[in-house]
């Protein structure tokens, strides 16, 4: 149990994105807070095996994001099933490398279909139903490429970029409702999605170090992070320790972004 998150404890969560990573990082964060929490993941396979270690008050659903029809069902079905949600996090995304020049037309719809509409859709579905109660957090997991550009990261940039502006304009509109809305920002951390982007370069080494031909400038605290480090901070925002936290964007790089 985790003893800081303590007032979290019997509420009911949504994670999007929970099978491995990030995400499932901040179902394992939250389920040990003792909360009840419904995650969804378009790999079944993956989040059932979490599930089974989880034990229970888990509820899972094999699910797209990008398909507004099967989230707005499983988002009923956790509330009829679970409860009322009171805090989301909200955790997939998708990152598909290529200058701009050379970036297929399906590699950009499929970045900002599951990037920026995916995170409209469960936004919405989760957002209105907490509108009528007053009550709720909710944090979508942007990234430090949404303010730093990175080389071959056209469509990741700007799909970033676009969903955390959206969850400023979320929280905007919440606000008077009681309901918070924040972003983490990642810089590297250490899950499938960058031991894939590892995978393509010859010398890893220059994603701590910096490397003046990509324009990187490194991390400061000289290591990437553990997808633990972006559980505790998402956890924090979703939870009353943040009660005044709302319309940010939490940066959680090791200094990467070198503070912009
Ligand atoms: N890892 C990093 O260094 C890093 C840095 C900055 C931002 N981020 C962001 O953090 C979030 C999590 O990244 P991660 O590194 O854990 O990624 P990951 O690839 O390890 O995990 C992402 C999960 O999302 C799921 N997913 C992908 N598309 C989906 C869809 N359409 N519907 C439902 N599920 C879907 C995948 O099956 C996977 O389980 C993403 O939004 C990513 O952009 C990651």
């Amino acid at each position: 149990m985790s003893a800081e998150f303590e007032g979290l404890r019997g509420n009911v969560g949504f994670v999007t994105g929970a099978a491995q990573g990030i995400g499932e990082a901040v179902a394992r964060k939250l389920h040990s807070a003792g909360m009840i929490v419904g995650l969804a993941d378009v790999d079944g396979e993956r989040l059932a095996n979490l599930a089974k270690k989880l034990g229970d008050n888990v509820l899972t659903r094999s699910l797209d994001v990008t398909d507004g029809d099967a989230v707005e069902d499983f988002v009923d079905e956790i509330e009829k099933s679970l409860g009322p949600i009171d805090h989301l996090a909200h955790v997939v995304g998708i990152q598909r490398f290529g200058m701009i020049t050379e970036f297929s037309e399906d590699d950009f719809d499929a970045t900002f279909d599951t990037n920026v509409k995916g995170t409209f859709l469960v936004t919405k579905a989760v957002a209105k139903r907490m509108l009528p109660r007053e009550q709720g957090s909710i944090v979508a997991v942007a990234s430090t490429a949404a303010r730093t550009p990175r080389i071959k990261q056209g469509a990741y940039c700007a799909s970033k970029a676009a969903m955390a502006q959206m969850m400023t304009v979320l929280g905007l509109e919440l606000g008077p409702h009681n309901i918070r809305v924040n972003c983490v920002s990642p810089g590297v951390t250490n899950t499938g999605m960058v031991q894939r982007l590892m995978a393509t370069m010859p010398n890893t080494d220059v994603i701590t170090r910096g490397d003046l031909d990509s324009f990187r400038v490194g991390v400061p605290l000289g290591r990437v992070a553990r997808s633990e480090e972006l559980a505790d901070v998402v956890a924090f925002l979703l939870s009353d320790h943040s009660s005044y936290l709302t319309m940010q964007d939490i940066v959680v790089d090791g200094g990467g972004a070198l503070g912009a």
